[in-house]
């Protein structure tokens, strides 16, 4: 009786400890940035090794349901207008963090936003923008990424868009308040 009980402790423990370091990867993103912007979208000989950062934030967000989310204030929940390059018809979702301070969104903070077109049924691309220390203190430490609907690494010219991505931070740099972050921007 003791020994199942040790065990069945045992056991919750481990799986307690992969969910914290899974957490703690996808909230810090402290390990292995990859520069993804610039590599083959071919995944080649590496094939073998740990998934792209790109792909793992991806799985991320599929399992922590973004769609759950919460829209920012001031931000409709069931979408709005948008403007090139972003869908005719946009969906803005947050994760707490960037809900609790956006007067300065804080490290982990994730920015979601799907892009449909304008009948807003068909979905044609989901932006994510993730803030993590120190790693782009030039535009913001934004992490930039641009999916397909079906969850793949959008490409451009043969490179993943991904990383420090030029196109979004070169636009999102007109953004007030120098965060790289227009949904907060007086309306
Ligand atoms: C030519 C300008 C432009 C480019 C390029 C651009 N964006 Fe945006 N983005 C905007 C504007 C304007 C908004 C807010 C207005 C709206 O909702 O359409 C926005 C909103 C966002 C948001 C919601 C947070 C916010 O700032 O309001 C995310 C996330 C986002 N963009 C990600 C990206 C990513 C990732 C890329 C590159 C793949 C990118 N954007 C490229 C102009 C741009």
């Amino acid at each position: 009786m003791v020994r199942k009980t040790q065990f069945l402790l045992a056991v919750a423990a481990v799986v307690l400890c992969a969910g914290l370091a899974q957490l703690v990867m996808a909230q810090s993103g402290t390990r292995s940035y990859p520069q993804t912007q610039g590599t083959q979208a071919t995944q080649g000989s590496a094939s073998r090794a740990e998934a792209p950062f790109d792909d793992r934030l991806w799985s991320y967000l599929k399992q922590a349901q973004y769609r759950n989310w919460a829209s920012l204030p001031g931000v409709p929940a069931d979408g709005y207008p948008g403007n090139s390059p972003h869908g005719e018809r946009v969906k803005l979702y947050v994760n707490r963090t960037a809900a609790a301070g956006q007067d300065g969104f804080r490290a982990g903070s994730i920015l979601i936003k799907e892009n449909y077109d304008a009948s807003g049924d068909n979905l044609m691309a989901v932006t994510v923008m993730y803030r993590s220390e120190g790693f782009a203190p030039e535009s913001g430490d934004w992490y930039w990424a641009k999916y397909e609907p079906d969850g793949r690494v959008s490409a451009m010219n043969n490179m993943r868009v991904s990383g420090r991505v030029g196109m979004c931070i070169d636009c999102h740099r007109s953004a007030e308040g120098n965060d790289f972050v227009f949904a907060n921007d007086a309306q």
